[in-house]
């Protein structure tokens, strides 16, 4: 099963990076991520091999990770010199073991370091689930164009209307700040 999660990383200079990642459970030491070959998770693995997966219900972390336009808010890890979302459900800090790629992919093997959990997890929202998805259909406008994106935006619209907070709305607003939205 594969978890999305905030994945921290930084690069040589110091400076943190935030990206939504997909992370895959091998067993219980270690995890996979797969960052594609553009990305700056991918870069900043390959200059230092460290991160920590933050697990939160929260869609906001998400979408700031994403747009870029603010780091989400952080506190310093225990073992790993990257941050960990503000309350978070748990995290996970991780040490490189293995690093490869396959593709336009990386295939990073991590060992975990140090493991906590913090809180429960709030529960599934239609909303945020549907907001996710638009997420990473907006990620992927440059290689499958936007009518993907469109369609999971119009769905995270509809359900934001039904199921969402003030939380979902920013969220989407911010979507479509950066994709220029359904216009
Ligand atoms: C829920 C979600 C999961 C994602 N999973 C991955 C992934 O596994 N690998 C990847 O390279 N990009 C993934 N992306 C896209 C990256 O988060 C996105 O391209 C991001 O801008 C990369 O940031 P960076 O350049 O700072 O690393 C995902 C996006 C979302 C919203």
């Amino acid at each position: 099963m594969i978890i999305e999660v905030l994945l921290s990383t930084k690069s040589v200079g110091g400076e943190d990076n935030f990206a939504p990642m997909g992370m895959k459970r091998i067993d219980e030491t270690m995890v996979l991520v797969r960052p594609f070959r553009d990305s700056r998770t991918w870069a900043n693995l390959n200059e230092r091999g460290f991160a920590v997966a933050s697990i939160t219900d929260s869609i906001l972390p998400f979408v700031h990770a994403v747009v870029k336009d603010r780091l989400p808010d952080h506190f310093p890890a225990y073992l790993v010199p990257c941050g960990v979302i503000e309350d978070p459900c748990g995290w996970a800090e991780l040490e490189l073991k293995r690093i490869s790629l396959e593709g336009d992919r990386g295939h990073c093997l991590f060992e975990i370091a140090y493991e906590e959990s913090r809180r429960p997890f709030e529960g599934f929202n239609r909303s945020r689930c549907a907001i996710l998805e638009a997420l990473v259909a907006a990620t992927r406008i440059h290689v499958r164009g936007k009518e993907p994106f469109l369609e999971e935006f119009r769905r995270a619209v509809e359900l934001t209307d039904r199921t969402g907070g003030e939380e979902e709305r920013l969220a989407l607003r911010l979507i479509g700040e950066l994709t220029g939205g359904i216009g």
